[in-house]
Formats: C-alpha cells, structure tokens, sequence
C-alpha cells in the first residue's frame, strides 16, 4: 500500500489509485520489464487492453511481483472486433487466460461502435453479465462522449464505474468530464501527458503541438523544480482525474509517480486548463470500425 498515493472512490465503492500505469505502445518484449519496473516504483494500477497484444507479458510480470492479488488494480479491454454479448464474454475469458487472472478489477469497452450501437450495447449487456457473476469488480467504458453514455444509460442497467478518455491540456474535455462526473462516472485520462501528440498523425501529417514544450507548463514546471509531465499529471490529479501514464523508460516511470510532493496553486490550474484547443490529437471515436 502507498501511503501517499491519492485513492478514487468508484460508483460501487471499490478504491482506486489516482495514478496508474499505461501499456499502450509497449512492445511486447519491453512490456514485462516495464510493468516490474512500475510496481517496484509504486504503482499498483495497470491499464491494458486485448488491442496492446501485451496481456500476456502484464499477466508474467503480474506473477513475477510477488503481490497480494488485493494489492493490485487491473484494466483491461473488450476491442471492436470482438463486440456482441457471446463474443465479449468469449473474449473476457481469452484476455483473463493471458493474464492469469481469475477475477479483474475493470474492464472496459474499449470504443463506441457508432455504426452499430445495438452491438455495442450487446457488448455492454456482456460486461453486467460479469460484473454479476463476480468475475470483475467494476466495468466501464472508454471513448464515449455524452451522446453515447446517454444511450447506453438509458439502455441498460449498471451506470459505467469509468469513462477513459483522452485528456491533456490541449484536449482537456471539460463538458464531458461535468456529464461523467454528474452521472457518477470517474473519468480516467488517456495520453494523461499528451503522448497521443508525439506519437499520432492525422491525414495531413501535421504533428499536433506537444503539451511538454508549452511555455506555461514549462514555467510553473520550473518554479516548483519538477518536470513538465509532472506539472501536468499533478493538474490531472487535482481535478480528481485518474491518470495512467505509459513509459518504457525507467527513468520516466519512476517520474511520474513522483507527483506527492509539491501542489499547483488554483491560478496554476486554471492556467493549464486554459490551454484546452477543443481539437483532440488522437482519432475521432465516431469514427472507429471493426475490421
Ligand atoms: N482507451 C484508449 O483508447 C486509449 C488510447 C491511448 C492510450 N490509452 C491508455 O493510456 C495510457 C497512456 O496514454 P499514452 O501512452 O497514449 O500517452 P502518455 O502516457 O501521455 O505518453 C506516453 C509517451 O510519452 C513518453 N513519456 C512518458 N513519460 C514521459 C516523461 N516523463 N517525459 C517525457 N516523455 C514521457 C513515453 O515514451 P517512452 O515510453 O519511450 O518513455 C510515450 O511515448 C496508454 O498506455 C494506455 O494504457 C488508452
């Protein structure tokens, strides 16, 4: 147990860090490493999906740890592909093998189908099915905008614990983390440091403007002698966001957990809030097929 690491409080009661541990990109030969490397500097949260590949290289560092099963927290994801409620609970059980996991802490449908919301409501029926029978002890989605929560909640029964969004100070969602928040939804942030900018190219090819070299964050990063990522998880933190920031680089996985330190002051904050673009840098969900 971390003692200093904020908690979040799910719609069901079950406890959360603040701060995670994303696998998005991670090779499947760094990935075990990369995980050990995140538990021995205190992270208890992961955050994967059946779309990373990696599950199976969580799973071995997850065995290696020598954790309580209690102490770790996670996530991982029903891709597009296998939506409709046989297919996704085929697929839980195909992601829990990789894992080597009985019981999982969340999971999440990974993208909307807007295309087909009927299949996707389906998938959701799958994941109460689940959340019933004990085999996960939350369930949630990830890339829904209001639109979409708004008629998978009219539709189904177990208000989703998390919506996982993309979130940084460039794209920072405030009308759809107001609707999470009023509907009891913790939103937890994808690209908590703007990866999505560094590593997505839109049609055009342009490369979105990096949040690591604004001069804003670059400033109060240097009066509080700390990092511009941490400056920005620290604000993420502060709105009651949950973060999982992806690294492969010791270094870095070590940085950003070390958040506990220092806090940003409420000019600061509204300061990174102001940099919001309303443009998001990764793809659009509405815009997401099976293959
Ligand atoms: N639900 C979804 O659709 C969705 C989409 C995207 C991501 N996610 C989840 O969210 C997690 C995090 O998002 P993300 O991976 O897109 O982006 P991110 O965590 O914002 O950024 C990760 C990138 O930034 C680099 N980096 C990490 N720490 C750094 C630091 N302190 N200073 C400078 N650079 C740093 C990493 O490089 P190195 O690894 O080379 O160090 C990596 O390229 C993912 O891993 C995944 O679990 C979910």
């Amino acid at each position: 147990m971390n003692a200093i690491m904020p908690k979040l409080t799910l719609n069901n009661g079950v406890v959360l860090d603040a701060v995670g541990f994303g696998v998005y990109r991670s090779a499947p030969a760094e990935t075990t490493v990369a995980v050990e490397t995140a538990l021995a500097n205190g992270y208890r949260l992961i955050d994967t999906a059946a779309a990373y590949r990696n599950e199976t290289e969580v799973g071995a560092a997850l065995a290696q740890s020598g954790f309580d099963r209690a102490e770790l927290f996670i996530t991982t994801k029903l891709w597009v592909d296998d939506y409709g409620y046989d297919a996704a609970l085929r697929a839980f059980d195909a992601s829990m093998a990789r894992l080597g996991l009985d019981v999982l802490d969340l999971y999440l449908l990974h993208q909307p189908l807007p295309s087909d919301f009927d299949l996707t409501v389906a998938s959701y029926r799958a994941l109460e099915t689940l959340y019933e029978q004990g085999r996960v002890r939350a369930i949630g989605v990830s890339n829904f905008g209001t639109e979409e929560l708004s008629d998978l909640l009219a539709r189904t029964d177990v208000v989703p614990a998390v919506n996982q969004i993309e979130v940084h100070p460039y794209f920072s969602e405030p009308g759809l983390r107001a609707f999470n928040l009023e509907n009891g939804i913790l939103t937890e942030a994808w690209s908590p440091i703007g990866g999505v900018t560094r590593y997505w190219r839109h049609g055009s090819g342009a490369a979105p403007k990096d949040p690591l070299h604004d001069p804003v964050i670059v400033r109060i990063a240097a009066a509080h002698h700390k990092t511009p990522a941490q400056v920005i998880l620290r604000w993420e933190i502060q709105l009651g966001i949950c973060v999982i920031p992806k690294s492969v680089t010791p270094k870095r996985i070590a940085e950003n957990i070390d958040l506990f330190d220092f806090s940003l002051s409420a000019a600061e904050l509204s300061d990174i809030s102001a940099l919001d673009t309303g443009v998001r840098a990764g793809p659009d969900p509405g815009t997401i097929t099976r293959s």
